[in-house]
Formats: structure tokens, sequence, C-alpha cells
């Protein structure tokens, strides 16, 4: 079987390479020539364990291709998925403009049935828009070519990308046709051989399935930040009410990890979107509106704790970061926390002096030279004033803190992601501040 992937970015790359893994001839569109000829050349646009390697593996086999030409792409395709960017529109709604584009390319380009897939995360009704947009264009072409359209929204978590597409929890999927079912079916298969189910629903059930699983993750997060801010208060430990209650199966231990909130390309932008569906249909998501402002206030807890530790004075301090990106084993900086916290910080005149393993490159497209950026962890906290952890890399959770206390002017970290232990980092002669915890 052939697919035609449109959008070669983080999804479209990730859905492209495991296709074409499991043997299936791939062919990704995206309208950036220079992302296009980069791929051609085996030069990837993003950070992603293991993607470099599947990819050049599969176009060596000649599985995978990359073109700006969706029309040659098109050719004996039976099904393309849309996997272009649904970015907030000003009033927080997705802005479907790329999505419909495709759609239209589609409707331009056919010769032959094809089931159109959006991916994307799109509100309630796209696919509709899809089929519409689609048949525009075959009516101006005055031809009738039979089409489907089908939705099913991708789950997968950036950092662990491959395995979440490669071993998915379930994977869901709307349509309208049994000849869509039948090839859905058929190309999923190899990835429901260890049991991973694919739940088939209609359309507009699954466009509602992907935006309530991430309102639902981003409010167990904003949940938590905000039982960590009122056990400060009381003087519990966040760390122990966690493993307390996620101990209870009906609540489960994921996604209940207090820090500087939910940042990255999707949590805020489709809760948003979902708040603007809602209202829409004259219906207030107030849980959701309440998630949004945590997490929008979450983003500035560690910038006040060190404002008040310095009592409100940090011009011309120099404040050591660690971790740019928005979680680990990414580069990715959308709606990253850091973002909020550095522009705070020089806005009230702080130096900052960063290290990130794999984020540096994307943080200097931020931040320009208004910060500076370290080559190791270490020497960040050269002359530094004090230490703040915003991203938990793995590197970042057994360092030598006899060297960390010798380097700073002060033994004094702030740890957005709790990962140390408040009573060891005390032991050794440090003044330790974190999420959750009375200090
Ligand atoms: P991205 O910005 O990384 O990639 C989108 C790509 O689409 C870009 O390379 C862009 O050049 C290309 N594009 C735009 N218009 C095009 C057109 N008309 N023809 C061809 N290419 C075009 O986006 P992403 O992070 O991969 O997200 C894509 C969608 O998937 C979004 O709706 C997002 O919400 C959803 N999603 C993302 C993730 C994630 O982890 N990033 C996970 C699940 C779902
Ligand atoms: C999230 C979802 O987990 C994916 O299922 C979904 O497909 C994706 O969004 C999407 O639609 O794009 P992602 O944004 O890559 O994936 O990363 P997550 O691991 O979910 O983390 C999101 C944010 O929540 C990060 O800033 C992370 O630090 C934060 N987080 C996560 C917490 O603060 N606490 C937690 O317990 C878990």
């Amino acid at each position: 079987m052939k697919i035609v992937i449109v959008g070669s970015g983080y999804v479209g790359l990730v859905t492209g390479a495991c296709f074409s893994e499991v043997g299936i001839d791939v062919c990704c569109v995206d309208i950036d020539r220079t992302k296009i000829d980069n791929l051609n050349k085996g030069i990837i646009p993003i950070y992603e364990p293991g993607l470099e390697d599947m990819i050049t593996r599969n176009m060596k086999k000649g599985r995978l291709s990359f073109t700006t030409d969706i029309a040659s792409a098109l050719v004996d395709a039976e099904v393309l998925f849309i996997s272009v960017g649904t970015p907030p529109d000003e009033d927080g709604s997705a802005d479907l403009k790329y999505v419909l584009a495709v759609a239209r390319d589609c409707g331009k380009y056919i010769n032959d049935y094809l089931l159109v897939v959006t991916k994307s995360t799109v509100p309630v009704g796209t696919s509709q828009k899809v089929k519409k947009a689609l048949q525009e264009e075959l009516d101006k072409r005055n031809v009738s070519i039979a089409f489907d359209v089908a939705s099913n929204p991708e789950f997968l978590k950036e950092g662990a990308a491959i395995d979440d597409f490669l071993k998915p929890d379930r994977i869901v999927v709307g349509l309208e046709s049994e000849r869509a079912e039948d090839l859905m079916k058929s190309l999923y298969k190899p990835f429901t051989l260890n049991g991973h189910p694919v739940i088939f629903m209609d359309i507009i059930s699954a466009e509602m399935t992907k935006y309530a699983a991430n309102s639902m993750l981003a409010t167990k997060i904003s949940f938590i930040n905000d039982i960590a801010n009122l056990c400060e208060i009381v003087g519990a430990d966040i760390n122990k009410v966690r493993k307390g209650i996620g101990s209870d199966s009906r609540i489960g231990n994921k996604f209940i990890y207090p820090g500087i909130g939910y940042g990255g390309s999707c949590f805020p932008k489709d809760v948003k979107a979902l708040i603007q569906t809602g209202s829409e249909h004259n219906y207030d998501l107030r849980v959701l509106k309440a998630v949004e402002a945590v997490n929008d206030d979450q983003k500035l807890v560690l910038f006040h704790k060190i404002m008040n530790y310095f009592n409100g004075e940090v011009q011309g301090k120099t404040i050591a970061l660690w971790g740019l990106s928005f979680k680990p084993q990414t580069d990715d900086m959308r709606e990253a926390p850091s973002l909020y916290i550095v522009k705070k910080l020089l806005e009230a005149g702080a130096i900052v002096k960063a290290y990130d393993p794999i984020a540096i490159n994307e943080a200097k497209h931020h931040f320009g030279d208004s910060i500076s950026y370290c080559d190791d962890q270490y020497e960040t906290l050269i002359d530094a004033d004090c230490l703040a952890i915003l991203t938990e890399w793995p590197e970042f959770k057994f360092p030598n803190f006899k060297i960390v206390q010798k380097l700073l002017n002060t033994a004094v970290i702030f740890d957005g992601r709790n990962i140390y232990d408040k009573k060891e980092m005390k032991d050794s002669g440090f003044e330790y501040f974190c999420i959750g915890v009375d200090t």
C-alpha cells in the first residue's frame, strides 16, 4: 500500500517513519522546501530519539521519500494523512487554514479514490469542512471521483514519539464508510498485533476524543499544581501526597507530577481551542478555564520564589538555568515555561546563563543574545547567585553537588521539577526551594 503524509513536522515525520518501518510505501510532503531538501540529504529538522535512524534506514530501503510536490506524491496513493499545524487563532480557536489548504490540494490533484485522514488536532466538524473543500475543487474540475474522509487523532508525546506510535495505548479512528474502515484496519494491523486496540467511532466523537484527552491530562497537571501550592502553605509535602493519591488505581500515578506548569505545542493550544468550541456552542467550560488560569500562574511560581529569596531585588544578580525545553528529550520550546521565566528575570534586571543538552539552538531563536549560553551545565554556575532547574533532563538528576556548591556564589537551588530530595539538599548545605514542599 502507498500512503502520503502531508506536513513533515513532529507528527508527520514520526507517522511517516513508523509506517515505512513496517513496510508501507510512504511519501512525506511539506511546503517548506528547505525542510524537504534537508530531509532528502538525511538532515532531520527536529530532535526526537530514534527518529533519525529510522528515517535514514527506510529512505535507504526506498520505502520513505520526501517531496514538496503533492501532485506527484498522490499518484497511486490510497490514503493521505493531513498532519499540518493547527495553531491558535486570535480568539484561541484552531486555525484550519493549513488543513483546508491540503484538502483543496487533494481535490485539485486526485485522479482516483483517496481516503483523506485528518491526523492534525482539529475541532469537531473539521472533517466535514475537509470534505466540502475537497469536493469544491473536484466540482471546479468538473470531475466525479470517489473519496472518503476520516479522523485519526494522534496521541504521541514528544521525546517518546516513536515508542508511542509503534506501541500505542489505543488508536482512535472516526469514519463513515466501510471502505475507509477496511483501509484503516489493514494500515494499522502491524501496530495492533500485540493487543493495542483500534477504537472505531463516528468522526465527531473521534475529533472530540483528542481534545478531551489533552484537556484531561492538562487538568491533572493543574490540579496537582494547585494542591502543591496549598501543600506549601499548610506544611504538607506534595511528593508524599502525590504518591499517596497516585497509588489509588482510580487516580493513577501518571501526569500528577507538580512543576512549573504544562508547556509544549499542544496542551496550551488545545485547552484554549476546546474552551473556544464550548463558547461557540454557548457552553461555558468552567473547569478548563480554571485549568488554564492555574497554569498561567504556575509558569511564574519559580520566578516568584527567586524574587522572594532576593527580597524583590535581582538587578545585577546572575541566575544559572538548567533546562530550557518544555520537557526532557526534545528541543521543542513552544510554550516552554522557560520562555516566561527568562522574560520576567530579564525585565527584573537579572543576568541569565543557561544550559540545555539539546535546545540551545532553538533557544537562540527566542532569546537571541539577551542571555548567555553555556556548553556545560557547570559552566552556568561560575559567578552565579543561584541555580534554577526548569527541565528535568536526566543529566541534572545526579550532578556533582560539591562542584555545584563550589562554583555558586551562594549555595541556593530553585528546583522547578522536584528532582532532588529536600532533606539531602539541606544536609549537603544547600538552601533548596522546590514545588509544593514547605521550606
Ligand atoms: P509542526 O509545526 O512541527 O509541522 C507542521 C508542518 O506542516 C510544517 O513542516 C509545515 O511546513 C507543514 N505544512 C503547513 N502547511 C502545509 C501544506 N499546505 N502542505 C504541506 N505542508 C504544510 O506541527 P506538529 O507538531 O507536527 O503538529 C501537527 C498537528 O498534530 C497539530 O495539529 C498538532 O496539534 C498535532 N499533534 C502534535 C503533536 C506533537 O507532539 N507535536 C502530538 C499530537 C498531535
Ligand atoms: C502531550 C500528550 O501527552 C500527548 O498524548 C499528545 O499527543 C500531545 O500532547 C499533543 O497533542 O501534542 P507532549 O506535549 O509532547 O504530549 O508532552 P507531555 O509529556 O504530555 O508534557 C506536556 C507538559 O506537561 C510538559 O510541559 C510537562 O513538563 C508537563 N507535565 C507533564 C507536568 O508538569 N506534570 C506531569 O505529570 C506530566
